[in-house]
């Protein structure tokens, strides 16, 4: 292939190459899905079941600036995540057992702490509780 010809057909390879991109970053958190929760006082409702067959989802949130991620862990402990990377914001993909951010490469473990940098800080977390058949992310207690 003469140079001219590579250079013409660069900008199609290098379109083929992001679109591949994207599928994989885009399979990596293809199981998780998204829920839109039922507002409650204080707080946002989830149907047990929905979760329980998942075994993670995320949370849509109007009032929060990223979804929030919520999963049950082995020992069936509800863990909600507010989704917002603590060094510049982007939200971080859930990836084997890490939430990974796609911007600057922070890692945190599935209990929001830090796992590498750049953030310096874990993610924010709400209270979970179990009533009846719905769990329920307490927000007005705030994160911690
Ligand atoms: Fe997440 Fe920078 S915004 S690592």
């Amino acid at each position: 292939m003469r140079r001219r010809e590579f250079v013409q057909r660069l900008p199609v390879v290098a379109s083929g190459v992001f679109a591949g991109a994207a599928s994989l970053s885009l399979g990596a958190c293809a199981g998780v899905p998204y829920l839109t929760p039922t507002p409650r006082p204080g707080g946002l409702a989830v149907d047990a079941a929905t979760l329980e067959g998942s075994g993670a989802a995320f949370l849509r949130a109007p009032d929060l600036p990223r979804p929030i991620f919520l999963r049950l862990g082995d020992d069936g402990e509800a863990i909600a995540l507010l989704a917002s990377c603590t060094h510049r914001g982007c939200q971080p993909e859930p990836v084997g057992d890490r939430l990974v951010c796609p911007c600057h490469g922070s890692e945190f473990d599935l209990g929001g702490a830090v796992l590498q940098g750049p953030a310096d800080r874990p993610l924010t977390r709400y209270p979970v509780t179990r009533e009846g058949d719905q769990y329920v992310v307490l927000l007005e207690r705030g994160g911690a």
